[in-house]
């Protein structure tokens, strides 16, 4: 554990930085404040009655022991790691992977503490098929770790019904039980039955633990520890954002201050937040958020059931790759987006710019400076070049990137998003609109229970030569 802290720094949305047209005066940050916290007592009490149980999982040993226990298990097992889920099944698995375990972990023996990990949150055939072939003669030494909450995904399922028969063809379906691991609902649905059934080794998606929320529980954790990563750490890092983000007051409470500069945007046009981070192991974290915050937060109706509409939209974009695709739009586009930009202070590793040859003079200046310092200089420069087109920035400090300032970020996040959903006044917590894709999809394939359903979709399957060119 470490003291390493995750801040948020709000200078640069200020009407004193960008004016005010488009930055925040004290007066509308102290309206802000009055507004939001309320919100965070509300948000505390359906805490302490128990409506928000992912709030709780930095606390749940119960969970922790059992996730090392067959983290121990299974490192012993296997070289490969394979996750099967989509969607919040996936994202958690993924982010914390790309930000915690080095660049090369699949490739390069040395630099790995656990097996190789590969995430499969898609469909493809092409994909798969790749991987199935390199994985063909390795099969004995590969876990499968099918994930899914409602049990019934038809992404996730198809891919354990491809892996199961190959594992059943290959290895038996005696020794195949070895090679799955069940991550699912405690009681309920069809991959707790299998995984019953078939005698798979389970762990459970919590009681009201949605997927986007689901990533400091058994479904993000898993992965995470055979492949390496501190996850005691990782929680004690969420407990410590905790202390943070349940204050009442507005000034001290990074996750309400957030939540509040991203309605007040969102409230006059600037309903697009781009996530930029300046460190390749904060890419997919950016990804993570991107779901978390358009799940939650773009809904067609309020709480009371009147049509609003609502949601920002999440853009993630890395720094300083997209400096060279997407500035120039940030700067001379429109000013609709407010910027995240995610800033590590100290990098864990460094590497100095070699000597600029003779003649070639002109590359004197980059000769011998770190690349930490070259990195942290464009970001500097991006929000330095926004700011003078009036464009807001926020931007998440990271003291250092490892396992306790992840957990502190995922948990920022996660609050933010809840104390964002009570502004908005919508239900952070449901996703009807993906419901009624994953229910298409369900009538496309055959499923006799949707019939009708597939009836009604017909027509968007058929081309209307019509139209086509
Ligand atoms: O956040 C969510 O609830 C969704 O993104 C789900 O995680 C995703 O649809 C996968 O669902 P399941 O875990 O039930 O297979």
């Amino acid at each position: 554990m470490g003291d390493a802290q995750v801040s948020l720094y709000y200078k640069n949305i200020t009407a004193d930085v960008i004016g005010t047209e488009h930055g925040v005066s004290g007066e509308q940050l102290q309206e802000l404040a009055e507004k939001t916290a309320p919100l965070v007592s509300q948000l505390n009490r359906a805490r302490h009655d128990r409506q928000l149980p992912y709030m709780d999982l930095p606390y749940n040993d119960l969970m922790l022991e059992q996730v090392k226990r067959l983290a121990v298990e299974l490192s012993d097992e296997c070289e490969n790691f394979v996750v099967l889920g989509i969607g919040g099944s996936a994202l958690g698995n993924i982010a914390l992977q790309t930000a915690l375990n080095p660049y090369m972990h699949n490739l390069d023996d040395s630099q790995r503490k656990g097996p190789r990990l590969f995430v499969f949150d898609n469909v493809d055939p092409v994909q798969l098929t790749s991987f199935l072939n390199w994985v063909d003669d390795k099969l004995d030494k590969t876990i499968f770790n099918v994930i899914s909450k409602s049990g019934s995904t038809a992404e996730t399922a198809s891919q354990y019904l491809i892996l199961y028969k190959l594992l059943c063809d290959r290895i038996g379906r005696d020794r195949c039980k070895r090679q799955i691991v069940a991550t699912t609902d405690a009681k309920e649905g069809t991959l707790r039955k299998i995984a019953n059934e078939e005698g798979f080794r389970t762990l459970d998606v919590p009681d009201g633990v949605g997927g986007r929320f689901s990533v400091l529980s058994a479904v993000g954790l898993l992965s995470a520890a055979v492949c390496g990563i501190d996850v005691e750490s990782l929680l004690a890092g969420a407990r410590e954002m905790d202390k943070k983000t349940g204050c009442e007051d507005f000034y001290r409470n990074p996750a309400a201050i957030n939540a509040a500069v991203n309605w007040h945007y969102y409230n006059r046009g600037k309903k697009i937040s781009v996530m930029m981070p300046y460190s390749y192991a904060l890419k997919d974290i950016a990804d993570w958020y991107r779901q978390l915050w358009a799940e939650s937060l773009g809904k067609a109706q309020n709480l009371a059931g009147e049509d609003v509409f609502v949601g920002p939209t999440p853009v993630k974009a890395l720094g300083a790759t997209d400096q060279h695709s997407q500035v120039q739009l940030y700067r001379e586009g429109p000013n609709d987006k407010l910027f995240t930009f995610l800033e590590v202070s100290r990098f864990q590793e460094d590497v100095e710019i070699g000597p600029a040859p003779d003649y070639a003079g002109e590359l004197d200046y980059l000769a011998g400076a770190k690349m930490s310092k070259l990195i942290n200089s464009e970001k500097y420069a991006t929000e330095y070049s926004l700011l003078q087109s009036r464009r807001p920035c926020l931007s998440v400090i990271f003291d250092k990137i490892d396992a306790y300032t992840v957990g502190q970020f995922i948990y920022l996040f996660e609050v933010t998003t809840s104390l964002a959903g009570l502004l908005f006044g919508i239900n952070a917590y449901d996703q009807p609109a993906v419901e009624l894709g994953k229910e298409a999809t369900f009538g496309l394939m055959g499923r006799k229970d949707y019939a009708e359903l597939a009836e009604k979709i017909k027509p968007v399957t058929k081309i209307d030569e019509h139209f086509l060119v």
